[in-house]
C-alpha cells in the first residue's frame, strides 16, 4: 500500500483563502510558504460542475477509468491502484507520471470544465506536446479534453487528496478537496441525489521534501461513500443469498425459490458487518475465492480470471460475467477493456498461422466484397495486410506507446480480456475462426466543411468465432486513443439487418486514430448519433458485417452441401426431416446441430465442447427406461424437440441443467400426462 499520507497535514483549518487562481499559483510558488495552508474554492460553471454530480458516472468504474486516463495523459509509465477489498472503504490511485506544477494544480481547481489539454494552454503548461498540442509531452494521444475527469471522484467520495510531485523539484503539493453538495429545498449534507450541484473547498500545503527526482500524483480516497463501498462489495447480491440461506434453514421453501440469485462462482469475499473505523479487524462472513493463486504474478492473474470464465462452459453455453464474478472482479474486467494496456495474449493484428485464423480484408467499396489473404508460417497479420493488399497499407494500432503503460489493481495487472481462440459449436460446422481486418479514412472532402466533422480514420477487426465467450464479448468495442468508455454493443450501433447468430458470434473492435471524438458524448460512454462521424463508422461496420456475413454464408452452405449428400446416404426419419426442416426454416444456411444423447454428465460435456448439442440420460429420468423400443421413440422425440427449440434459439442463454430440465418438462406433458 502507498503510505497514508499524514492526515494532520491536511486536515488543519486555515484562516488564509485564495480565490483567484493566478494568485494562489504565485503564493503556492513561494517557498516561505512551506507547510502552510491555504485555502481556495473550486470554481467551474454551475452546468459543468453540476452535470459530474447529475450521476453521468454512474458506476464506480467510471471514475477508475478518469483517473487512470488522466495518468495515461501524464505519461506514466505504471498505475496502481490499492483497495481495501472486500471492505472498500477506501481507494488509492497512485501514477509515476509527470505531476502537476502550482500553475497546473491552480488551474485544476479554478477552472474545471475548462481542460488545458489539446490547446495551446496545455503546451504553456507542459502538459501537451511543444509540437503537437493534442499529444502528451511523451508523444501519446491525449485522452483529455473537458476538464471535469477528475471531479467524477465525486461519485465515490465526498473528500479526497490529490499528491503530486514533478521531478526535479524539491516540493510536493498537497491538495485536499472537500466537496459540498446541495440539494435543493434539503439541508441534508448526506444526500447525493442526482439534482444536486456540487461546490466544494480544497485546502493545498506546500511541502518540502529530499527525493527530488520523485514524480508522479496519488489520489487519496480515505471514505467511500456507504452506497458505493455496498456496490462494490456486491452487497445487495449476498444479502440476498444470505436470506436465501434462511429461509432454507427455516424450511420455506418458497421463499427460497423466489430469491433468484446466484452465489458468484468467484468473488474477493463478503464481510457482512463492516465495522465502525476502517482500522478495526474484520471478521470475513465469505473468504475470498478467487480465481488465481497467492503465488501467481500480478501479470498472469488476468489469464486466470479469463480461465476461470471460459471454465463456465461446462455449466452454460454462452458463460457470462454477472453470474460468474462478483461486482470487484467485474470491475477489473470492465476496466481492462477501457483503459490503454495490452491484450491479454496478443493484439488480434499479431496473430500468426498458429491462431488457424481465416484472414481476409475489408473492402471499403459500397458493394465491395472481402479479400480472402493467405497467412503464411511466421507471418502476423499485419505482414500478410503489408504483403498482399493493394496499397501495401499498414495496420498500426498496438504497435504505439501502450506497451509501456502498466496498470495494475490490487496484486492484478490489467489486460484486455479478449482472446482470439476458437470455440466451435457445430460439430459439423466450421473449425476455423475468420478474422476480417482492415482500415478506413474517408475522403471528406466532397462533404460541406461544417458538416464534416474533421479528418475520421480508424483501422479494425472482426472476429467470428463459434461461440462467444463471455457473452459480454460479443458486439462492437469503440477505442478512442486507446480508450473506451462504452462496452461492447451487441447491436453493432443497430445493424437492422436480421442476423441474430452470426452477429452473436462476432466480437469486432474499431480503433479510432483520429476523429469522433466530438461526437462522444460528456461521459464517454455512448455517442451523439447525429454526428457526421458516427453515421461514417456505423456504415463501414455494417458494411464489414455484411462482408463477413457473405463470406460467412458462402463457406457454411458448402459444408452444408456436404452435409445433405451425407444425410442422403443415411435414410433419416420422418422425425429428424421435420425438425431439420424447422431448423433449415429458422437458421437458412447454417447447418443443422448434431444433437446425442450421452450416458452421462461426463461425456455430454466432451461432446459439448466438440461442438455437439447433448443430453446427458442420467440427468433425465424421462430418457433413463430400460424398454428398447420406447427408449428409442423417446429419444428420437427428445432430438427432434431439442433441434426445434435450437432452431428458435431457446437454448441459447440457459445453463445445460436447464435445458435439460426444459426438455423433460416438455416429454412429461406428453408422456406422464395421465399419470399426473
Ligand atoms: N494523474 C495526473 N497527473 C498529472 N496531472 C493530472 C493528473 N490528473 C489530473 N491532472 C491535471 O488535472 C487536470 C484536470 O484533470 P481532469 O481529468 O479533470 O480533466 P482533463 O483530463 O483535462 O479532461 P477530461 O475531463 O476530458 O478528462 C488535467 O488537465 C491535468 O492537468
Ligand atoms: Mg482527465
Amino acid at each position: 500500500m502507498p503510505q497514508k499520507p499524514n492526515a494532520d497535514m491536511y486536515n488543519g483549518s486555515t484562516d488564509l483563502v485564495i480565490d483567484e487562481q493566478t494568485e494562489l499559483a504565485q503564493w503556492l510558488s513561494r517557498k516561505e510558504n512551506e507547510n502552510q495552508v491555504v485555502r481556495t474554492r473550486l470554481k467551474a460553471s454551475e452546468r459543468v460542475i453540476a452535470r459530474v454530480t447529475d450521476g453521468i458516472y454512474r458506476q464506480p468504474e467510471s471514475a477508475l477509468r478518469e483517473l487512470i486516463s488522466n495518468a495515461w495523459d501524464a505519461d506514466a509509465r505504471n498505475v496502481f491502484v490499492l483497495t481495501d477489498a472486500p471492505r472498500f472503504s477506501r481507494i488509492y490511485v497512485r501514477d509515476d507520471g509527470l505531476g502537476m506544477s502550482y500553475e497546473t494544480l491552480a488551474r485544476l481547481v479554478h477552472a474545471i470544465g475548462g481542460s488545458a489539454k489539446r490547446r495551446q494552454e496545455g503546451q504553456k503548461l507542459g502538459i501537451t506536446s511543444k509540437d503537437d498540442w493534442d499529444r502528451t509531452p511523451g508523444g501519446r494521444p491525449l485522452i483529455g479534453k473537458i476538464g471535469i475527469g477528475l471531479f467524477s471522484v465525486s461519485q465515490l467520495a465526498r473528500r479526497f487528496v490529490v499528491i503530486t510531485k514533478v521531478a526535479g523539484e524539491n516540493y510536493r503539493l498537497v491538495a485536499e478537496i472537500r466537496l459540498r453538495v446541495y440539494s435543493e429545498g434539503d439541508d441534508d449534507e448526506l444526500r447525493d441525489d442526482d439534482d444536486s450541484f456540487l461546490s466544494g473547498d480544497v485546502y493545498i500545503t506546500r511541502e518540502p521534501t529530499q527525493d527530488v527526482s520523485a514524480h508522479g500524483t496519488d489520489v487519496v480516497i480515505e471514505d467511500v461513500k456507504p452506497r458505493v463501498r455496498d456496490l462494490l462489495r456486491s452487497a445487495d447480491r449476498w444479502r440476498a443469498l444470505d436470506e436465501k440461506a434462511a429461509a432454507i434453514a427455516d424450511g420455506d421453501f418458497d421463499m427460497a425459490e423466489n430469491i433468484r440469485v446466484e452465489e458468484p462462482k468467484y468473488h474477493a469475499g463478503w464481510i457482512q458487518r463492516l465495522g465502525k473505523s476502517p482500522d478495526e479487524p474484520v471478521l470475513l462472513t465469505r473468504p475470498p475465492k478467487l480465481p488465481w493463486d497467492t503465488k501467481d504474478p500480478a501479470d498472469i492473474r488476468m489469464s486466470r480470471l479469463i480461465d476461470a470464465v471460459e471454465g463456465e462452459f461446462t455449466r452454460l453455453a454462452r458463460p457470462e460475467l454477472a453470474t460468474t464474478l462478483d461486482t470487484y472482479l467485474q470491475t477489473l474486467w470492465t476496466l481492462a477493456l477501457s483503459v490503454p494496456v495490452k491484450y491479454v495474449d496478443q493484439h488480434p493484428f499479431d496473430l500468426t498461422a498458429e491462431s488457424n485464423v481465416k484472414l481476409y480484408w475489408i473492402s471499403n467499396e459500397p458493394r465491395g466484397q472481402a479479400q480472402q489473404l493467405k497467412l503464411d508460417i511466421g507471418q502476423t497479420v499485419r505482414d500478410a495486410v503489408r504483403e498482399q493488399v493493394d496499397g501495401r497499407p499498414i495496420l498500426e494500432d498496438g504497435t504505439g506507446p501502450a506497451a509501456e503503460f502498466r496498470v495494475q489493481i490490487d496484486d492484478v495487472e490489467l489486460k484486455r480480456p479478449i482472446r482470439f481462440k476458437f470455440h466451435k459449436t457445430d460439430r459439423r460446422g466450421l473449425d476455423q475462426p475468420m478474422l476480417f481486418v482492415g482500415k478506413y479514412a474517408p475522403n471528406l472532402e466532397r462533404i460541406d466543411s461544417a458538416q464534416r466533422g474533421g479528418i475520421l480514420s480508424l483501422e479494425g477487426y472482426l472476429f467470428w468465432n463459434g461461440r462467444v465467450i463471455p457473452k459480454e464479448n460479443n458486439g462492437v468495442l469503440v477505442r478512442i486513443r486507446g480508450a473506451s468508455g462504452a462496452l461492447f454493443d451487441p447491436t453493432f450501433f443497430n445493424y437492422q439487418v436480421s442476423e441474430q447468430t452470426r452477429l452473436r458470434q462476432i466480437t469486432s473492435e474499431l480503433f479510432v486514430k483520429r476523429g469522433l471524438d466530438a461526437a462522444l458524448n460528456i461521459d464517454r460512454e455512448s455517442f451523439n448519433f447525429s454526428h457526421p462521424h458516427v453515421q461514417l463508422v456505423t456504415l463501414w461496420l455494417h458494411r464489414a458485417i455484411r462482408q463477413l456475413t457473405n463470406r460467412h454464408k458462402d463457406v457454411s452452405a458448402r459444408l452444408r452441401t456436404d452435409r445433405l449428400q451425407e444425410e442422403a446416404n443415411t435414410s433419416m426419419d420422418a422425425l429428424t426431416r421435420f425438425s431439420t426442416d424447422v431448423w433449415t426454416m429458422r437458421r437458412r444456411s447454417d447447418p443443422p446441430p448434431e444433437i446425442t444423447i450421452l450416458p452421462d454428465p461426463k461425456e455430454a460435456h466432451k461432446a459439448r465442447t466438440d461442438g455437439a448439442i447433448a443430453l446427458a440420460r442420467s440427468d433425465m429420468p424421462i430418457l433413463d427406461i430400460s424398454q428398447g423400443a420406447e427408449r428409442e421413440t423417446r429419444d428420437a422425440h427428445a432430438k427432434a424437440l431439442t433441434r426445434v427449440l435450437a432452431a428458435f434459439g431457446i437454448l441459447d442463454d440457459l445453463a445445460y441443467e436447464e435445458q435439460q430440465a426444459l426438455i423433460t418438462a416438455i416429454l412429461r406433458v406428453f408422456y406422464d400426462a395421465g399419470a399426473l
